[in-house]
């Protein structure tokens, strides 16, 4: 077992996280109940920032805001100097709402819809990241009509395989996101952007995947890259004032996850990225990153109520708590691991190793296959760690469960930053038969 940031266990044998008794939480705003050590983010965001500013690089550092998008995480990644990525124009709102300078806002997608790039472009929006040749056309046609200079960056599939689950892999050639960067579509849209006055290219994005452990995929990506921007200096002049090399940092789910340390990821690219640019005779470009789970999947936790258990001789030990693949569908979807505690008993003896199951009404709606546990009782909390990141963003109101609340924790204070979805709140878009409402 290993404890992440602020977490420890208290006097009462509690799980203790940000200074506040875990189970103290749960009485409060009920389960499940994601909680936020708010210090562990902070320290992550000044990581990836500091290791750029030390070693003098100009850089931005854009939360992936689809790993937890709400407006209190928007405003503490606006406190810790961050820029944001967002890839709807729903992410958007979101950060609109939360007041995020929109020109420190980067926009991402395969398939942005002309209102949200009209609605992008109104907002004075930093940078779009064009994916593909509609949207490039659509952009400038946009950006005509409303009589702007839109920045753009646009992201190449390097066709690189990163080593991560095959569901979430992006950078390879068959992909549906980016240009390619072997086959001439790069060339074709880079010679678009720039022959476009209403378009200003800043440069090239790339994103080869999530969860990667080592940096040999984004070494190989800036390669490619500079590969690329050789050529594109020699045939067109065009020289990029950013490189992004997107997100995909990734972090410790359980023991037998190896993540590198923030400032580790980024030394090694920026060396890279250094020596490319040194060998090209290039001015050193601006390095944009896009972390979204190294800045807030460790610093999550889920707290659930723990309800029935059901015990398959020979077999299995069950135990459900109170939520499951509505809150955190990772295990469903990736077989992603997890690993957890009893919160308020978490010294105790582990006595069996039991299956996590949720409440859901389907039988692949398992949390963990093998958690050694004390023997655990209805009554009793699991924390489970490690959500941060893809589980609100992900949870869903399958079988008409409301969705949890969010709790921030940092100095012994807690605050409300989501509250829980209520029976009324899962009604609140439904329209009753007209028949019904007209009796
Ligand atoms: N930039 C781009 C262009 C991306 O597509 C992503 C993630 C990120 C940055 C942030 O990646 P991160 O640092 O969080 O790994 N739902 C999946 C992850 C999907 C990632 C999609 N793109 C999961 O739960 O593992």
């Amino acid at each position: 077992m290993f404890f992440h940031g602020t977490s420890r266990v208290n006097e009462k044998g509690h799980l203790e996280i940000g200074g506040v008794d875990v189970v103290d939480l749960a009485k409060e705003y009920g389960t499940p109940l994601y909680i936020y050590d708010v210090a562990l983010i902070r320290a992550r965001a000044r990581a990836f920032k500091e290791t750029f500013e030390k070693h003098g690089i100009k850089a931005q550092v854009a939360y992936a805001s689809k790993a937890f998008s709400t407006v209190a995480m928007v405003q503490l990644a606006e406190e810790e100097g961050l820029s944001l990525d967002v890839v709807s124009g729903g992410e958007l709102y979101t950060a609109l709402k939360a007041g995020f300078p929109p020109e420190r806002i980067h926009f991402h997608g395969n398939n942005k819809s002309r209102e949200e790039l009209e609605m992008a472009l109104e907002c004075g929006i930093g940078c779009i990241v064009v994916d593909n040749f509609y949207e490039l056309r659509l952009l400038e046609e946009i950006s005509r009509k409303q009589e702007r200079t839109t920045a753009i960056l646009i992201r190449v599939t390097p066709g690189i395989e990163a080593h991560t689950h095959d569901y979430i892999l992006t950078g390879q050639e068959d992909s549906k996101f980016g240009f390619d960067l072997n086959n001439g579509q790069a060339d074709e849209a880079l010679t678009l952007a720039l022959n476009s006055p209403s378009l200003h290219l800043l440069g090239v994005h790339c994103h080869i995947g999530s969860q990667i452990f080592e940096t040999t995929g984004f070494i190989l990506a800036a390669k490619k890259i500079f590969q690329k921007i050789a050529y594109w200096k020699e045939a067109y002049g065009f020289v990029p004032e950013v490189v992004n090399l997107g997100g995909g940092f990734g972090i410790r789910y359980t023991s037998e996850d190896t993540p590198l340390s923030a400032s580790k990821y980024v030394e090694n690219i920026i060396e890279e990225v250094k020596q490319q640019a040194a060998e090209l005779g290039i001015a050193m470009p601006e390095i944009w990153i896009e972390p979204g789970r190294s800045l807030v999947g460790d610093a999550g936790t889920t707290i659930y109520s723990i309800g029935s258990r059901k015990e398959v001789p020979n077999v299995r030990h069950y135990v459900a708590v109170d939520g499951g693949m509505s809150d955190n569908i990772r295990p469903a979807l990736y077989e992603a691991r997890y690993e957890a505690v009893l919160a308020n008993r978490v010294l105790d003896e582990k006595e069996e190793v039991v299956a996590i199951a949720g409440k859901c009404c389907e039988s692949g709606d398992m949390l963990i296959w093998d958690l050694p546990l004390p023997k655990a009782e209805a009554g009793d909390y699991l924390a489970v760690f490690c959500t941060g990141a893809y589980g609100y963003s992900m949870a869903n109101n399958y079988n008409r469960l409301p969705r949890p609340a969010v709790v921030f924790v940092e100095n012994g204070e807690a605050q409300l930053v989501v509250r829980r979805e209520t029976y009324e709140d899962l009604v609140r878009l439904d329209v009753p038969l007209r028949a019904k409402v007209n009796q």
